[in-house]
């Protein structure tokens, strides 16, 4: 039987983060430059997107530029940052066709101007669309997030609009970056990496962890439908025992 088939859709999981990694690999390892690499990895963004809106999963979260990868040589950010405008650009049209809402979650308003732009108009473009919400998270970093979040709130406290001691963890996610957005209950990191690398510290406290030595550039539907056999094989018990959470 195909994967596909195999996936029970009443058991999805409502939110699927994924660490695209490896396109630099990949491309080193076909005797290319690393721009390469990221340039086949819009193939992969494209064919998960597909496939996950096809299944009927709600959200899903590409880490596609984090604060640390502005650290890399200026001509693989500058090409980086190229390529995401050509890409959201050329792909407004399927999004809206497929009925996909495009959001963002990062430090968006400091990517370079064009960047900005294009992607605020491709998030109002596709604000009413309810088929499934794409997040890009760009110029991300958790810890950024975080400490944004405890910034505001002690300055909420501080003109009196929060009671200290009254902060709780609702409080907190209304000013982390996914206020809107259901915690992921899978997240997919590719190339055999095993780290989190500063993606989504808070949201994942529970959330299921799959990691798989695919490089990104050849990630494809196959591979989104093992992950998610995989998720349905785990009992999550949230700190519970088996006999709870079967019941
Ligand atoms: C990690 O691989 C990948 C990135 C930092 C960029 C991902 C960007 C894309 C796939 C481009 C388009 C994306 C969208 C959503 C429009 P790496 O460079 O760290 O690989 P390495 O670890 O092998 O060096």
């Amino acid at each position: 039987m195909d994967l596909k088939a195999q996936i029970d859709l009443t058991r999805l999981p409502r939110h699927i983060a994924v660490i695209m990694d490896g396109n630099g690999r990949w491309a080193k390892q076909h005797g290319k430059m690393r721009i390469f690499g990221h340039q086949n990895g819009v193939k992969a963004v494209r064919e998960t997107t597909e496939a996950a809106a096809e299944l009927g999963v709600e959200y899903l979260t590409l880490y596609a530029f984090s604060t640390e990868n502005w650290g890399r040589p200026a001509s693989e950010v500058n090409a980086l940052m190229t390529l995401l405008v050509t890409t959201i650009r050329k792909e407004l049209k399927t999004l809206t066709k497929n009925n996909i809402r495009l959001q963002a979650i990062g430090d968006i308003k400091n990517l370079p101007e064009k960047c900005y732009k294009e992607l605020l108009e491709a998030i109002e473009l596709t604000k009413d669309n309810t088929r499934m919400t794409l997040v890009l998270a760009l110029n991300y970093s958790a810890r950024w997030e975080i400490m944004q979040a405890v910034n505001n709130i002690a300055q909420a406290a501080k003109d009196n609009n929060i009671q200290p001691g009254n902060i709780t963890e609702t409080t907190f996610e209304a000013h982390l970056s996914t206020a809107d957005i259901p915690d992921p209950e899978l997240l997919i990191r590719t190339s055999g990496e095993t780290r989190i690398s500063n993606f989504l510290l808070w949201q994942i406290a529970y959330c299921e962890l799959y990691f798989t030595p695919i490089f990104w550039p050849e990630f494809r539907k196959d591979n989104l439908y093992e992950a998610i056999l995989n998720f349905q094989q785990r009992e999550r018990r949230f700190g519970k025992i088996s006999e709870q959470v079967s019941e």
